[in-house]
């Protein structure tokens, strides 16, 4: 008879132990490669509780633009929002986090698509 790994912890530790064990690969090696679709995720879980993430229809909180809004905005470059997400001092007092650099490039890949056509980036 095989006595499991776990085999000397109550049965609810070993998830536990499962769980610590991810969320301590998680923080170390390699940060996961940005990309738009990485993007979509971080914008659905930290941001969509206050802006529009989509396409259509308005934000949650009302004082937050949709994020068409933001990228549409004069000026609002793929490196403009880079470093406004970077710093997060330049935050409104509600947006009260921090993004690693891998989610804001993501956060930039994804939401620069929301760009409409009738305000093409200046270098395209
Ligand atoms: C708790 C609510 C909340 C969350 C969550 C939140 N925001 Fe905001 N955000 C706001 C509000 C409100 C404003 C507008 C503040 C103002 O105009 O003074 C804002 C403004 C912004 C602006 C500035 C636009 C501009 O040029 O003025 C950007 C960019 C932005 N948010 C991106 C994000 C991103 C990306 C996330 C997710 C990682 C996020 N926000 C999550 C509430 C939120």
């Amino acid at each position: 008879m095989k006595t499991s790994r776990f085999g000397y912890l109550p049965a609810w530790a070993a998830p536990s132990g499962l769980l610590l064990a991810l969320a301590a690969c998680s923080t170390v090696g390699e940060p996961p490669e940005a990309s738009a679709s990485m993007g979509l995720i971080i914008a659905r879980d930290k941001c969509g509780g206050c802006h529009q993430t989509g396409g259509g229809g308005e934000s949650t909180n009302e004082r937050a633009p949709t994020f068409a809004e933001i990228v549409d905005r004069p000026g609002m470059t793929p490196e403009a929002l880079g470093a406004f997400l970077r710093d997060s001092h330049n935050y409104p007092i509600e947006m009260g986090f921090r993004l690693e650099p891998h989610e804001v490039d993501s956060l930039v890949a994804y939401m620069i698509r929301w760009r409409s056509e009738h305000s093409p980036l200046p270098n395209s």
